[in-house]
Order: structure tokens, then C-alpha cells, then sequence
């Protein structure tokens, strides 16, 4: 079957959930960029998709760097034009639950990976792409942008403000015919859900996450969000009274440990 893209960038290619969806995706005729920062994981990542038939080209880049990064996907974009570009890198972390509010250094680093990075990642190639007139964009959130859960206001503004960047470029991409999914799912195991310290409800695989996000992908879809009751619960948890949500939440014991 002929793979529905044939050029593909994962950001955060190394571990979990990316180095999963650039195992799905990688097969003979496609070109993949694959984006981390530790060199033996992104290079058994980078590896995999060889083997499976894919051309692959990977970098060690921080995304928080914006310069860097933006200089190594426009080299990439011109020799390989991007149709498929998931800003899925992301770090996770927690204030000590016993301590009130979060060290600024935990917040800012979440902010400038999983918010500031994505949009490293994201705004160099929207020119290009709707140029071309062809492409999606995918921004993996969480569905910790529903709502800010206690223990983690660094993570849940990350991936809110993430969310609504990435639902902000939809509208206006449309017209150019590139598309934009956003993906916010619950839990699934990875290195980072095993620092996660608290229960895990509706934990699935890597590998069934990445295939429902594959297949999501895939057919255009605009909003990848799952499991279902979690999704419903934290937008129910935003539409309640305030007063009411916050006498629930403030029950959630967790501990997000740093990596
Ligand atoms: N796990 C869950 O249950 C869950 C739930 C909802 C949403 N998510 C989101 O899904 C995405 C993938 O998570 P995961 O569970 O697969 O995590 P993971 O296994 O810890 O992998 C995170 C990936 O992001 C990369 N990364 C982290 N910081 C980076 C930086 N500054 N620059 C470049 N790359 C960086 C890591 O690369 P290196 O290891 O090479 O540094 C790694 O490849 C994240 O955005 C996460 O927030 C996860």
C-alpha cells in the first residue's frame, strides 16, 4: 500500500510515542528527519526506520533552540518537501506535592520545550508549506491542556498554550490546503508516564497510542483526543464552577519526578 506521506519530520523521534509513530510510518519511498537529543536512542530510532525501508536523516537538536532548528529543517525542506511535520517532543515534571507552586526552572523548561519547542518546530515551515499548497502539521498536547491539574501548572500551560496555538493556525492553514491535527491523549507508557508517581487510569501502549494517532492522522483528522472519559472528564473539570472542580482536584495526589 502506497504510504499516505512520503516526507516526514518527528521531533522527539528518540523515545516513546515519536520513535513509535516514525516506526509506522517508515517504509521504502519515505524520507524521514528525526529530531532528539541523546545519540544512541535516536540513532536505534533512526536505525529501526532504515530497516524498514526508510531514507533518514537525524539530528541532535534541542528544541528549544530555535535558530538551530529552524536552520536544520529548512536545509531539510529543501532537499526532502515536507508533507508530514509532528512536533511530538516533550518533557514532563512536577513540583515535590508537599511544597506549594512549581520552581520557576521546572516551568520554564516545560515552556521552552513543549510550548516555545513546538512552535520552533512548527513556524519555519508554515511558509513552505503553504507555498506548496500541501501538508499537515501535527502538535501533540495532552489532555492536560483541558484543564490545569494540580502538581503540574508548568506541563498543563505548556501543552494548553500548545493546544490553542495549534487550533489558532487551523482556520487560516485550511485556505492554503494544509491541514492541522491536534492530539491530545491520555496516558500511554513511555519513559515519561514511568516518572509519573500516582495512578494512571485507561493506561494503554506506545504502540496502540501510536496507531490510533497514526490512523487519526492519516484520515485529516482535525482533533485526535483520547481515552474518551478522560477527555470528558477534564472538560468537564474546566466547564464546572471553579468552586466545584477545585474541591475534586485538590484530592489528586501525583508527583511528576524530573528527568
Ligand atoms: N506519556 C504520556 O502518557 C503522554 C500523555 C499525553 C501527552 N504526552 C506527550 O507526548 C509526547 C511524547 O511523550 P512520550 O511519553 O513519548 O515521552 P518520552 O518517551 O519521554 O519521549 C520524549 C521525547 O521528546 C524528546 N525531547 C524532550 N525534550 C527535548 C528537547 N528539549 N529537545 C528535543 N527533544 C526533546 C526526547 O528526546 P531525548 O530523549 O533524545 O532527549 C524524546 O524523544 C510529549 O509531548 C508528551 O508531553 C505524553
Amino acid at each position: 500500500m502506497r504510504a499516505p506521506f512520503r516526507v516526514i519530520v518527528i521531533t522527539g523521534a528518540s523515545s516513546g510515542l515519536g520513535a513509535a509513530l516514525a516506526l509506522l510510518y517508515a517504509g521504502p519511498g519515505v524520507a524521514m528527519g528525526l529530531i532528539g537529543r541523546d545519540p544512541e536512542r535516536l540513532a536505534a530510532s533512526a536505525a529501526a526506520c532504515r530497516t524498514a525501508g526508510a531514507m533518514v536523516e537525524s539530528a541532535l537538536i534541542d528544541v528549544a533552540d530555535g535558530s538551530m532548528l529552524a536552520a536544520w529543517l529548512s536545509d531539510f525542506d529543501d532537499t526532502y518537501p515536507v508533507e508530514l511535520l509532528i512536533a511530538n517532543a516533550g518533557t514532563s515534571a512536577g513540583p515535590d506535592p508537599d511544597t506549594p507552586g512549581e520552581p520557576l526552572a521546572i516551568t520554564e523548561r516545560q515552556l521552552s520545550t513543549n510550548l516555545l519547542g513546538a512552535v520552533h518546530t512548527i513556524a519555519p515551515l508554515v511558509p513552505r508549506l503553504c507555498a506548496r499548497r500541501r501538508g499537515r502539521i501535527v502538535a501533540v498536547a495532552s489532555v492536560a491542556a483541558f484543564r490545569g491539574l494540580p502538581y503540574s501548572p508548568g506541563y498543563c500551560a505548556s501543552k494548553a498554550g500548545l493546544r490553542a496555538y495549534a487550533e489558532a493556525l487551523r482556520p487560516q492553514l485550511m485556505s492554503y490546503g494544509v491541514g492541522v491535527t491536534v492530539v491530545c491523549p491520555g496516558f500511554f507508557s513511555s519513559p515519561m508516564t514511568d516518572r509519573w508517581e500516582g495512578s494512571r487510569p485507561f493506561l494503554v501502549s506506545t504502540e496502540r497510542a501510536a496507531r490510533r494517532i497514526k490512523r487519526g492522522i492519516d484520515r485529516g483528522a482535525r482533533r485526535i483526543h483520547f481515552p474518551w472519559p478522560l477527555v470528558l472528564a477534564t472538560r468537564i473539570a474546566d466547564l464546572a464552577p471553579a468552586a466545584i472542580s477545585d474541591a475534586i482536584l485538590r484530592r489528586m495526589h501525583f508527583h511528576i519526578r524530573s528527568p
